[in-house]
């Protein structure tokens, strides 16, 4: 088993992201973190807790994180995920849990009791890791893996023609983590925009006719109705392929990069960099990331499919 933490900020692909690492077989969610991002906060954390909800996983506990990036104002993408963050499905909020820890407090505690065990995956602004590894800087020693969805390397952005949204939103804490010696998987747009969900697809996840597949019908009719995914001819689900790749490596095709962000340009603002050699804008980086290239879209998407229509 996989001992995951995720942190994202909810969302209608993190949404799909909790749903099915809270029903994979081999991943043991032992917490959700969220961060400002799609959403604010508080919407964030209030979807977190929705979706657990209607997993039945109110076990797992949700602790909320940074509410703004690290030096910029918040730009939220109510355009893309709707009002509620959720493709407009307005799931109950279930009853509150107890008072939790703070995200920051939480992974660190869970890093600490668990040396080498636990996996993040981050599939929001890396606020709330980059807090982290500020707070605790032999992290790279203590955590097992992270997963990060971000980026575009050798495609365009989907914020502007240069830089994905996570990256694009907190390019400060994207730094902090890029630099870092953290053993980081990079999950970035060149391999998410070739998984797509399509319409029948959606109709088969429809057909098993529970309420979790009613709502990542909806939610996902709602995603593919955006122009931008349209245009692709599917939806992307961005963050559940970052929490596939941490139940089997196989679905992707990495390769060992450094990497970089653009901090100082407003124009490329975001662009994520990579590099064979530490060199130039590459001369703070500790340690190349595993960059993701390629990806087995059709197995996953299947594998997507048979878990979150499981009984
Ligand atoms: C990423 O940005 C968000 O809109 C998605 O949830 C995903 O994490 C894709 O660029
Ligand atoms: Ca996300």
């Amino acid at each position: 088993m996989v001992r995951l933490v995720y942190d994202g900020d909810p969302g209608i692909d993190d949404a799909l992201a909790i749903i099915f690492a809270a029903k994979c077989d081999v991943l043991d969610l032992e917490a959700v973190t969220t961060v400002a991002g799609n959403v604010s906060l508080e919407k964030a954390t209030k979807n977190a807790l929705r979706v657990l909800g209607l997993v039945g996983r109110l076990d797992v506990p949700v602790a909320a994180g940074m509410p703004h990036p690290l030096v910029r104002e918040l730009v939220t993408a109510e355009h893309v995920h709707g009002e509620d963050g959720l493709g407009e499905t307005f799931l109950p909020l279930p009853p509150v849990q107890d008072k939790c820890m703070g995200a920051i407090d939480l992974i660190v505690g869970k890093l600490l009791r668990r040396p080498g065990e636990v996996t993040l995956v981050a599939c929001g602004p890396l606020t709330n890791l980059a807090e982290a590894y500020v707070r605790m800087p032999d992290m790279g020693e203590k955590v097992g893996e992270v997963i990060v969805m971000g980026g575009a390397v050798n495609v365009p952005g989907n914020v502007t023609p240069y830089a994905e949204f996570n990256v694009h939103t907190d390019p400060e804490a994207a730094k902090i983590i890029f630099e870092s010696d953290l053993p980081v998987t990079l999950v970035p747009l060149d391999v998410t925009l070739k998984t797509l969900i399509t319409s029948k697809d959606i109709e088969e996840i429809r057909g098993a006719d529970t309420p979790v597949t009613d709502f990542i019908y909806r939610a996902l009719r709602y995603s593919l109705n955006f122009p931008g995914h349209r245009r692709l001819g599917g939806c992307p689900i961005h963050d559940v392929l970052a929490v596939g790749v941490a139940v089997d490596r196989g679905f992707v095709k990495t390769k060992k990069l450094y990497v970089n962000v653009v901090t100082d340009n407003l124009v490329t603002l975001g662009k994520t960099l990579v590099s064979e050699n530490n060199t130039g804008e590459f001369e703070e980086c500790k340690t190349k990331i595993n960059v993701c290239l390629d990806v087995n879209a059709g197995k996953f998407i299947r594998f997507f499919i048979e878990t979150v229509t499981s009984k």
